[in-house]
């Protein structure tokens, strides 16, 4: 007679595996694999650091926006990109990591976030194209993430995608109104696509032959596609919404493959994403420096509210 013997993180990692084969949801309160947990917190905080450095570029023109009609919107726009960082930090807390320390990792400049907001904003039509582009790119990646299998990343991801629906419908609208104006307007909006383009398209990540995490959170159902058929989405999308604007899509090479039924594109330029990844795009430092800034200046607030808290709790404990 043979007995096998299952260790008690065995039978944990069964008990995992097979919630994630079941399509159930991973909660903060069940065991699972340190990798999973590492992997998590790096590609929500991430994502939240994305967020908030990403309301940087665009803050930049609420004071200069053409009309009180955009200003209102523009700042309701930033104004969502603050809470959707919020989400995510709070969900990357379930983690196990301190807020604070991911606000250290930011600011200290150790940690990533996209790189695509490290790109310059010289012209209002950058709004529009931001919007068009950049959030239209982050819907695709995160509407599949509302499956993703953990549960507050999945859930947090549902409302932040309704939020950058309307993100990208006001930069698409912005776009319209100037390639329906003046020629200079149709041409700024023209270059400003130009800009964001080849940028929008690297922001699902290298290809699938050089994405080395892919395969493990596809495993994970973290992930839910590939970076290129992301990618083959995005430009399906983009190609009749290019039309109704009338604007020229920047990629000479595009076409319709009917073999493959795949879009063939032209070539993205890897060298400069992982230039700017490594630190030297346009903006990079001045990224950090705002953010570094930004905490600094609200330190008093953080103390204020520290201190009323201590101040409450001291009441409390009087009463009792
Ligand atoms: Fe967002
Ligand atoms: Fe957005």
């Amino acid at each position: 007679m043979s007995t096998t013997v299952t260790s008690p993180d065995d039978e944990l990692q069964a008990d995992f595996d097979a919630l994630i084969e079941a399509e159930q949801r991973i909660e903060p309160r069940d065991w699972m694999p340190e990798a999973y947990r590492k992997t998590l917190i790096r590609q929500i905080s991430q994502h939240a650091h994305s967020e908030i450095i990403g309301m940087q570029p665009e803050a930049n023109w609420i004071t200069r926006a053409p009309s009180l009609k955009r200003k209102a919107i523009l700042m309701a726009k930033v104004q969502d990109e603050a809470g959707h960082g919020l989400y995510l930090y709070s969900a990357a807390q379930t983690l196990g990591i301190a807020r604070d320390t991911m606000t250290e990792q930011l600011i200290e400049g150790r940690a990533r976030y996209s790189s695509i907001f490290n790109y310059p904003t010289p012209t209002w039509a950058d709004m529009g194209a931001i919007g068009w582009l950049v959030d239209g790119a982050a819907i695709c990646n995160q509407v599949p993430l509302c499956r993703a299998s953990y549960g507050p990343y999945g859930r947090a991801m549902v409302r932040i995608c309704k939020e950058e629906s309307f993100h990208q419908r006001q930069g698409f609208e912005i776009l319209l109104e100037l390639a329906n104006g003046t020629p200079e307007q149709k041409q700024m909006a023209q270059d400003a696509v130009n800009r964001w383009y080849w940028p929008s398209l690297q922001m699902f990540g290298p290809p699938d032959d050089e994405s080395p995490n892919s395969a493990q959170s596809m495993a994970w159902k973290i992930k839910r596609f590939s970076n290129d058929e992301l990618r083959q989405r995005f430009v399906g999308m983009l190609v009749p919404q290019f039309e109704a604007l009338g604007l020229e899509c920047p990629d000479k090479d595009l076409r319709w493959n009917e073999e493959t039924e795949q879009w063939d594109m032209g070539e993205i330029d890897w060298d400069e994403f992982f230039d700017v990844l490594k630190g030297h795009g346009h903006c990079n430092a001045q990224r950090l420096q705002h953010r570094r800034q930004a905490h600094e200046d609200g330190a008093w607030v953080r103390e204020a509210a520290a201190e009323y808290a201590r101040k409450q709790s001291a009441q409390l404990k009087a009463v009792a």
